[in-house]
């Protein structure tokens, strides 16, 4: 320890980093961080992943996914045998959200699409679920409806 030969010092060095943290504001510390910090037009949004939010995984016509399949047929390979049948579910809850996500003053919101909704059979030729189509609609809708821009990740690694 460098402080060993010379207690007083040491103390005293003590002193100044303890009032350093307490008294000392930083030029650029967290507390001065805002928006005016990043450029004119800076998009600030928030992300997630359809099978990790969306849940309702059998409603509504979906079809499994390869993390459904996954998940249920290899229970010991997740962490307490989780699956994301319900997860946050965002399928029942996206209006409540959406209004998070406007109290929180973000601008976009990127979701993904959960194919396995659109089409449960994982091809066109299977049949395209109009109650899948609806969902995303609905959500689309109401982030326009609160001045919040979306943003699509056509896929989340969750294919039908
Ligand atoms: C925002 O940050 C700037 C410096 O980046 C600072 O001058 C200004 O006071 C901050 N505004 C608020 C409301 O904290
Ligand atoms: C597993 O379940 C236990 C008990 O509910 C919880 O404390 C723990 O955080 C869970 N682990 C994971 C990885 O989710």
């Amino acid at each position: 320890m460098a402080f060993q030969g010379h207690p007083v010092l040491g103390l005293l060095v003590l002193l100044g980093l303890l009032t350093n943290g307490i008294a000392v504001s930083p030029s650029h510390g967290i507390a001065s961080l805002n928006r005016t910090s990043f450029p004119r037009g800076f998009t600030f949004g928030t992300a997630s992943a359809a099978y990790q939010y969306e849940g309702a995984v059998n409603e509504d016509g979906r079809g499994p996914s390869t993390w459904d399949t996954f998940a249920h047929r290899y229970t010991g390979k997740i962490a307490n045998g989780s699956n994301g049948d319900i997860a946050i579910d965002q399928y029942h809850r996206y209006k409540g959200d959406v209004r998070i996500m406007k109290k929180m003053g973000l601008d976009a919101y990127r979701f993904s699409i959960s194919w396995s909704r659109v089409l449960p059979k994982g091809k066109l030729s299977g049949g395209v679920n109009r109650e899948g189509i609806k969902y995303y609609n609905k959500l689309i809708n109401r982030l326009l409806a609160r001045g919040i821009q979306p943003f699509v990740t056509l896929l989340h690694l969750d294919p039908p």
